[in-house]
């Protein structure tokens, strides 16, 4: 197995139109389709960067700054910022188009993380993610922080362990 790749390696675009079946009664775009296409674009991505099998472990607060119309594109970006031992924080973006108006707008952003499993379905190692961008640095940077908060919220750190969050709020 590699022990490092790049973050870029791991790189997913998706498309997709949205459809009647995929809005709600005023026509825009289900929060719940979102989060589904959001979950596949970032397990990918998560999965070539591991070259395993993974599981979403959790889901940072997603935000829908503005709806989606019907008949909008959808452009999904998603990335690895940071490997930790056996799980990955992966980050992604969203791009809402009007394609006969012109307009491309960013509409959501959201943080995922998986695990990967081996051929037992236990949790294994993956490589380190590596960053080479001023932007995949500043993700990299902030990944131990969320990791540290995401962890106090599921009960599996104690607030006292949290050092990198005690250092922002010099505690
Ligand atoms: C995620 C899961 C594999 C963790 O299993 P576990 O027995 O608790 O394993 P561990 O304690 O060894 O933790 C494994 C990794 O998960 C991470 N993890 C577990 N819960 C987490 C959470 N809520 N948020 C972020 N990371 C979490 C741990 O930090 C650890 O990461 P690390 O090795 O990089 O430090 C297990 O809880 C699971 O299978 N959950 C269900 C997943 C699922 O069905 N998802 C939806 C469908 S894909």
């Amino acid at each position: 197995m590699h022990k490092q790749k790049l973050a870029k390696e791991s790189y997913v675009q998706m498309t997709e139109l949205v459809l009647p079946n995929d809005t709600n009664t005023l026509h825009n775009l289900m929060g719940g389709k979102m989060m589904h296409w959001m979950d596949i674009v970032s397990a990918i991505a998560a999965q070539k960067h591991s070259n395993r099998i993974v599981v979403t472990a959790s889901v940072d607060n997603v935000s829908f700054k503005k709806s989606i119309k019907l008949g909008n594109v959808v452009t999904l970006e998603a990335k690895v910022t940071r490997a930790f031992s056996t799980s990955m924080e992966v980050h992604i973006n969203v791009w809402a188009e009007d394609i006969p108006s012109g307009t491309k707008v960013m509409s959501n952003e959201a943080f995922f993380t998986f695990v990967a499993l081996d051929q037992n379905g236990k949790p294994t190692t993956v490589p380190e993610a590596v960053p080479e961008t001023e932007e995949e640095v500043r993700l990299y940077d902030g990944a131990l922080r969320r990791r540290q908060l995401r962890l106090i919220l599921a009960g599996r750190m104690k607030p006292h362990d949290a050092n990198e969050l005690k250092s922002i709020f010099n505690l």
